[in-house]
């Protein structure tokens, strides 16, 4: 059996669960976190079943601070070295700003943002002094633009990004890497989560991706140690072009795609 493990966080479904499989078929023992403990025995009996790998799962909400002080302890006090993290749990709020939740708002902040910039520090500070190890982050092309209608979700992608690039640049002389992975519109639970969202452009107009092949590009980058990598051709060319077109234009075509298509 391996003796390698990597952490995902949001691993019951989506590009997390693909992750989590392509993990198991590289023969990597996993732990796996996400709030549905059903979901994640299902997830661990398939993988225990086809490949020979241990998985252990943690049924925890890691937007709230002490799950996430929770998941640290466990596994530091099982003695687990992680050798992959893999930030993943993402949601979105969907919906003019001043017309959604705050606290709905808040909890997309504490997941997209705390809970990935705690677990990196924790595992980060451990991997160098071990003297290996590889985080991938999941960003989002939503990374490069403001978005109306997902101001915030916008936001915190921008953030992972952003800290992202500036800590994998800060790892440079040690043997740990940080990418950050940017997928485009990919078919998932996640528009469902996002209540609205579907009824957007941004999934009836757009090329969606499958989850397999964007957990296989990061999957990919993170092995070769690459700081960014957005997944997918034509996202790769939209991300080049905002490059060099003025910030008016680009928020006015990211509105007129996520604006309700009714
Ligand atoms: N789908 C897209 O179009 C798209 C595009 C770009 C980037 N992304 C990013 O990709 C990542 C994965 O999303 P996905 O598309 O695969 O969506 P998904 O199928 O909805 O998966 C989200 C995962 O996160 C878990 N999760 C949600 N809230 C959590 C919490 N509070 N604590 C712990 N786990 C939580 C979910 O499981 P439970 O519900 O069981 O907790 C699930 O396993 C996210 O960061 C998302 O922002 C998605």
């Amino acid at each position: 059996m391996s003796k390698l493990t990597a952490l995902i966080t949001g691993a019951s479904s989506g590009i997390g669960y693909e992750l989590a499989k392509i993990h198991a078929q590289n023969h990597y023992n996993l732990v796996l976190v996400a709030r549905s403990s059903d979901k994640l025995a299902n997830v661990k009996k398939e993988l225990e079943y086809q490949y020979p790998v241990s998985v252990q799962i943690l049924a925890l909400d890691i937007s709230v601070a002490v799950n996430i002080q929770k998941l640290t302890d466990f596994t530091d006090s099982q003695s687990i070295r992680i050798d992959h993290l893999i930030n993943n749990a993402g949601i979105g709020v969907y919906g003019k700003y001043w017309e959604t939740s705050v606290e709905d708002h808040l909890k997309l902040i504490q997941l997209n943002v705390n809970a990935l910039v705690a677990l990196t520090h924790h595992y980060s500070k451990k991997m160098v002094a071990h003297g290996s190890g590889k985080i991938l982050n999941v960003a989002s092309t939503a990374a490069f633009m403001p978005g109306p209608f997902m101001s915030t979700y916008f936001a915190s992608k921008a953030f992972v990004l952003s800290f992202g690039e500036a800590v994998d640049s800060e790892l440079s002389d040690t043997e740990v890497s940080l990418t950050t992975l940017c997928p485009g519109p990919t078919k998932t639970g996640f528009e469902a989560a996002a209540s609205g969202m579907k009824e957007s452009g941004l999934f009836t107009k757009s090329k969606v991706a499958t989850a397999k092949d964007v957990a296989l590009d990061g999957y990919d980058a993170m092995m070769k140690g690459n700081p960014v990598i957005v997944s997918g051709l034509i996202n790769k060319l939209n991300v080049f072009s905002i490059r060099f077109s003025p910030r008016s234009w680009v928020i006015a075509i990211t509105k007129s795609i996520m604006k309700p298509v009714n």
